[in-house]
């Protein structure tokens, strides 16, 4: 089935419309066995994640265990690790284990966290396309609901409905891109054994530059989410492939931090930990 963003938003959202640049064909399958593309269901997440202008770079060096360069961020937790324009990132993987997020006493509502792997959206701002999962709590109920989803800014963000996702779940992602305008998001849940896979055609321009690995408090519209007290995320195997073949890797990533609200460190060249304060 070949998706386009009119189809998926209907016809009422003409200005959005307009602006769409974006196709994709979804498959999936469970244990290697082929899901009907009836049950695979997409719907628009119903806010952007990963807004692109985030971040202030931080005044010098902070030495962590690896010495990375820190920089706060007001949104963006985690590792950023920057490629060469004759050299661009073609791969980005990562496997995580989706955490339990709990409410932040004082947060405003909702309090979500979105968990993802991408390319750009850093030094390149204005296009990112990413892949994760995020946990929202709507209200003081403390109620928790999980989702996995993907987007390419700045095309609206989907959540794909049909991947049930729960606290420790393994979730395995790779965005492997074929130019700056198309690639393939592989979402696989390795504890259940489906794997969905995401073919985008068209979407807007990426300069590969930036590999991310980031927990980020999402924008709701124009505000931000209160963040949620969460377990902490190791991103494993955090590597990215540039063109020319070789690994990027992690080694020596860029940490943002959230102040006061989560904190990023890297423990070794595959494996960097993001916690909540
Ligand atoms: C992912 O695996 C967990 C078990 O760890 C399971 O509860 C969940 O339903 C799985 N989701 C999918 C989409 O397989
Ligand atoms: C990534 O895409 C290339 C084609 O551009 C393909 O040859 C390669 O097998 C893909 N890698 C993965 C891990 O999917």
């Amino acid at each position: 089935m070949r998706w386009t963003l009119a189809a998926l938003l209907g016809s009422a959202l003409v200005a959005r419309q307009a602006l769409a640049e974006l196709t994709f064909t979804v498959e999936a399958t469970k244990n290697g066995v082929p899901i009907p593309q009836s049950e695979i269901k997409l719907e628009p997440l119903e806010f952007g994640i990963g807004r692109v202008g985030h971040g202030t770079p931080a005044q010098g060096h902070r030495r962590f265990r690896r010495a990375n360069i820190a920089a706060t961020s007001a949104n963006w937790c985690g590792s950023v690790n920057t490629a060469s324009s004759s050299n661009q990132i073609k791969l980005v993987h990562a496997s995580f284990q989706h955490p339990t997020c709990t409410k932040r006493t004082g947060a405003t509502y909702p309090q979500a966290a979105a968990n993802w792997a991408g390319i750009d959206g850093d030094s390149h701002t204005s296009a990112l396309l990413q892949a994760g999962t995020v946990c929202k709590i709507d209200s003081s109920t403390g109620i928790v609901r999980h989702e996995a989803w993907w987007q390419w800014v700045p095309e609206a963000a989907y959540s794909v409905t049909t991947i049930p996702v729960a606290p420790d779940d393994w979730i395995e992602i790779t965005i492997n891109t074929t130019s700056t305008t198309a690639g393939e998001i592989t979402l696989t849940n390795l504890s259940q054994g489906h794997t969905y896979t995401i073919t985008i055609h068209s979407g807007p321009a990426l300069a590969r530059l930036n590999a991310d690995w980031v927990v980020e408090r999402p924008y709701y519209g124009s505000t931000l989410a209160g963040f949620p007290t969460f377990s902490d995320v190791w991103f494993d195997e955090a590597y990215a492939t540039l063109v020319s073949g070789a690994n990027l890797g992690i080694l020596g990533a860029k940490q943002y931090q959230i102040p006061d609200l989560c904190a990023s460190k890297e423990w070794d060249d595959m494996h960097q930990v993001s916690w909540s304060l």
